[in-house]
């Protein structure tokens, strides 16, 4: 059974390798010895945005420097689908499942799975909603969210739009709430009006355009501020606001610097983004996964509650960037090259 169990999970830790990608090759030289170290299940919700590609290369290397193993699986925005390739790596005989959720509350289900394998869990940058993962490694996003709104309210008022991210993304609620903070107090003075709000399924950069297009189509060009939740859903609006001559004019913020959002945010059509240093959080989570599998206990100097419990957390700080600090920021940090900023 156990041999049998050894040999099923060699195969996923092959199959997981290749679907990593070039750089996760398998070593055939070093696939004996890694299968007797530690395997860790990684389950993302999408690869589809230009962070989470370098969470998991960064998260990879890192573990593999640690003498662990990673199967990774992409659940492609599918909560369902990522249910099933968590019960498959626990069946797998992993030992700590790392998930990125599609959905708060379904991903819940995975961590019971867990639980009753014993196999602890790692919930990696979105929180698990209603369930006992061991761990919760991410951002302050609400402060994201003020970040974002100290930003644009600080230097217009007036007319906004709310783009929230995936609803079903706890990450969403919590950057809406840093921005309510911080806007609130405004819209209660007369100084802002909210013209419009609306949440992006799968934070697609597509369905933002649309929503955008509708938006001013139904509610009209006069439009001061767009308060996006992200680089992607920015992106996606940008377009629209592009087709009415309205890029550049209209403010807008973002998060998660990628390259194309400091391209726009240089050119001036974006006005913000929030640079959330990836490696750190990466690194951070590889080596805390490792500590898990070996049952160690995790030092952890907050708790964020659940619903459930009141999960150990790690939540580091982000930091906003606009076009006066971007190269200081970026470059400085090695997230983005100078050449490839086109700088
Ligand atoms: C993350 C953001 C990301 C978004 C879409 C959120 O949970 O915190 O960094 O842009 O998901 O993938």
């Amino acid at each position: 059974m156990k041999q049998r169990l050894r040999v099923g999970l060699l195969l996923m830790v092959m199959l997981g390798l290749m679907s990593c990608g070039k750089k996760q090759e398998p070593d055939p030289g070093s696939s004996t010895e890694k299968k007797e170290g530690i395997v860790i299940g990684l389950s993302f919700d999408s690869l589809a945005i230009e962070r989470w590609q370098k969470d998991r290369d960064t998260f990879i290397a890192e573990a593999e420097k640690l003498g662990a193993t990673c199967v990774f699986q992409d659940a492609n925005g599918d909560a369902r689908k990522q249910n099933e390739q968590c019960d498959l790596l626990l069946s797998q005989g992993v030992d700590v499942l790392v998930i990125v959720p599609k959905s708060a509350t379904a991903a819940a289900r995975a961590v019971q799975n867990a639980n009753a394998a014993g196999v602890p869990v790692l919930s990696y940058d979105r929180l698990i909603l209603n369930s006992k993962p061991d761990l919760y490694i991410s951002f302050d996003n609400v402060r994201v969210g003020r970040m974002q709104a100290e930003y644009l309210s600080s230097r217009k008022q007036g007319r906004y739009f709310l783009l929230g991210g995936a609803p079903d993304d706890n990450n969403a609620h919590l950057f809406r709430q840093g921005q309510m903070e911080v806007l609130q107090p405004l819209i209660d003075q007369g100084k802002i009006d909210v013209i419009g709000q609306q949440w992006c399924e799968g934070w697609s950069p597509n369905k933002a355009r649309e929503i955008m297009e509708n938006v001013l189509v139904s509610v009209g060009t006069e439009m001061d501020v767009l308060l996006a939740s992200n680089d992607g859903t920015a992106g996606g609006a940008i377009q629209a606001l592009r087709q009415q001559g309205l890029a550049g004019k209209v403010l807008v913020s973002g998060q998660d610097a990628d390259l194309q959002a400091c391209k726009r945010i240089l050119e001036g059509t974006q006005s913000m983004t929030v640079y959330k240093p990836l490696k750190t959080l990466a690194t951070r989570a590889a080596q805390v996964a490792v500590e898990l599998a070996e049952g160690k206990e995790i030092a952890s100097t907050q708790t964020v509650n659940n619903g459930a419990i009141d999960v150990p957390s790690v939540l580091l700080d982000p930091v906003m960037v606009d076009k006066d600090n971007l190269e200081e920021v970026i470059v400085g940090d090695g997230f983005h090259s100078k050449e490839d900023l086109g700088l």
